[in-house]
């Protein structure tokens, strides 16, 4: 069985399909249909709902840390000890939320479709912002499309809504909720099922490995939103889901001296402030990595996990000489990430393996890293092209190298050959044109939606050229406009 709180009711579910995804269940087991369905694949933000969690803040106090996810995307067991809140919850003894009458008296209440998602990621940058931030705003915003009009009216409705902010009935029953959640905090693996289908939710570490023993043809199921499609797009049934995101111990990260520590069920906007501090441009990286609503739910270990050739932080973690910890039952190994990936899709992940932590090299100065992304849109855009570079630089020659590429070939992948051009040489244009052409080497790239095979070996050779000149003259900030 699983619990959550709807809003403030106390919903225990058994028997639900484990594949229903939450925009279904609103709309029809609980004949909700506020929540809408514009494309059933995270593109369009009209499913948004917030979902609270409890958390303890930097002071020790319990509080619920609110945030937007996309229904359509969200299987109903990762549910289980939270609470949701529809676009139904927010109006309250007959007046409209604050949000609402902002989106009203703003005129950017439009068509019925996407409004409801607008006003849910609203909500959302409200309970999370103190002061009216319009970069926080078109974060919060960036995976709602409209198709039709302009979002003008709505940055301005959520100017207003985060500068007049008045108590909600969320506040006014804080205490409340809050002991409700304790009262339902997950403390043994919970198990939805259907027939012969069935998630797994367990809440340690050690029994995600024996179930994973137990069930090694099960589908880890930690944000959902690669493995979802395959259900919502692909019409594929996934008989057995284990549940990863209630295991504490593969969320968060710890800081040593010379490395971090990912948990691998650490949503990736949960990864942005510290690797951010830690490297710049990975802050960049995750800043154009899908919407908002999608890095609250999306985890750094399902990134890798789902072995894309075009995943956007492995070029980067390989780098950095990114470590895997990896566990199998009561044994744990450790692999470097660029021996990770093997063929399209096939990795070095034996059965009942999981990923549990990442572990990322600290900044040095003596390496110089940088990362670019090249996509059709700035923001909610997959990449055609990621590359990242690591050069250690010794009195003007290069000492190590590190260059990987996403997009490039079947996985992503070092550009061995490149680096071997540079190694042992001047860093100058002649040395840096080598390298250029040693990229041809590395990979044949393919043509899709995305590119040609022309524009990939193009730009990866054009990125290789805006790194050397952005580190001829530092001064020069190039790569926020690096999209096509
Ligand atoms: C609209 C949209 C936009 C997107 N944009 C981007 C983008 O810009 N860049 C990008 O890189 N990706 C993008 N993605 C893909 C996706 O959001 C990311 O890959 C995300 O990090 C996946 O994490 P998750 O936790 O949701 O994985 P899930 O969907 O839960 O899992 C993905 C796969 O990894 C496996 N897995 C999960 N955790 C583990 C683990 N600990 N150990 C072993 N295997 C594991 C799962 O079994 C599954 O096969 C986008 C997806 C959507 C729907
Ligand atoms: S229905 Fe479009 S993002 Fe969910
Ligand atoms: S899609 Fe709703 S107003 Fe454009």
């Amino acid at each position: 069985m699983i619990q959550f709180l709807l809003n403030q009711e106390l919903r225990r579910e058994h028997a639900l399909d484990p594949n229903l995804t939450v925009l279904e269940y609103l709309r029809e087991h609980l004949g909700k249909p506020g929540t809408k369905e514009g494309c059933a694949s995270g593109d369009c933000g009209a499913c948004t709902v917030v979902v609270g969690e409890l958390q303890r803040d930097d002071t020790g106090r319990d509080r619920i840390r609110y945030r937007s996810l996309n229904a359509c995307l969200t299987f109903v067991s990762a549910l289980h000890g939270k609470q949701l809140i529809s676009v139904e919850d927010l109006k309250h003894q007959g007046r409209l939320h604050s949000v609402q009458q902002a989106m009203v008296d703003c005129h950017g209440s439009q068509c019925g479709f996407c409004t409801p998602g607008f006003v849910m990621s609203l909500f959302a940058l409200q309970k999370n912002s103190s002061a009216p931030d319009s970069h926080k705003a078109h974060e919060a915003l960036a995976g709602n499309l409209c198709r039709c009009t302009g979002y003008r009216p709505i940055l301005a409705a959520a100017e207003r809504a985060c500068r007049n902010k008045p108590a909600d009935q969320f506040d006014a029953g804080e205490v409340e909720t809050i002991a409700r959640l304790k009262a339902i905090a997950p403390s043994e693996t919970a198990e939805l099922n259907s027939g012969d289908k069935r998630c797994l939710v367990p809440v340690t570490v050690a029994d995600l490995a024996a179930l994973y023993d137990v069930y090694p043809q099960a589908r880890l199921l930690a944000g959902g939103t690669d493995l979802a499609l395959e259900v919502t797009q692909l019409h594929r049934t996934l008989p057995v889901l284990i549940y990863i995101g209630n295991v504490a111990e593969l969320k968060g990260i710890k800081t040593f001296d010379d490395h971090l520590e990912i948990g691998a069920a650490t949503a990736l906007s949960d990864c942005y402030a510290v690797l951010k501090a830690e490297y710049p441009d990975f802050g960049e990286l995750l800043q154009r990595f899908a919407s908002l609503q999608i890095r609250n739910q999306g985890t750094l270990g399902g990134n890798i996990g789902n072995a894309s050739p075009i995943g956007d932080s492995p070029p980067l973690l390989i780098a950095l000489n990114a470590q895997l910890r990896l566990r199998k039952g009561d044994s744990t190994r450790t692999l470097a990430l660029e021996d990770y990936f093997i063929d399209y899709r096939v990795t070095a992940r034996q059965d009942s393996e999981f990923i549990e932590s990442i572990s990322v090299p600290r900044a040095s100065a003596a390496w110089q890293f940088r990362a670019y992304k090249v996509s059709k849109r700035l923001d909610d855009d997959i990449s055609a092209v990621c590359a990242a570079f690591n050069l250690r630089i010794e009195n003007g020659v290069v000492a190590e190298a590190r260059i990987a590429f996403g997009g490039m070939a079947a996985i992503p992948k070092r550009a061995r050959a490149c680096e071997r051009a540079l190694l042992g040489q001047p860093w100058n244009p002649d040395s840096l044109e080598r390298a250029c052409a040693a990229l041809g080497e590395d990979f044949s790239p393919l043509s899709d939606v995305r590119a040609s095979k022309e524009y990939r070996l193009l730009s990866a050779r054009n990125l290789l050229r805006k790194y050397f000149i952005e580190l001829q003259t530092p001064h020069i900030e190039t790569r926020v406009t690096a999209y096509v």
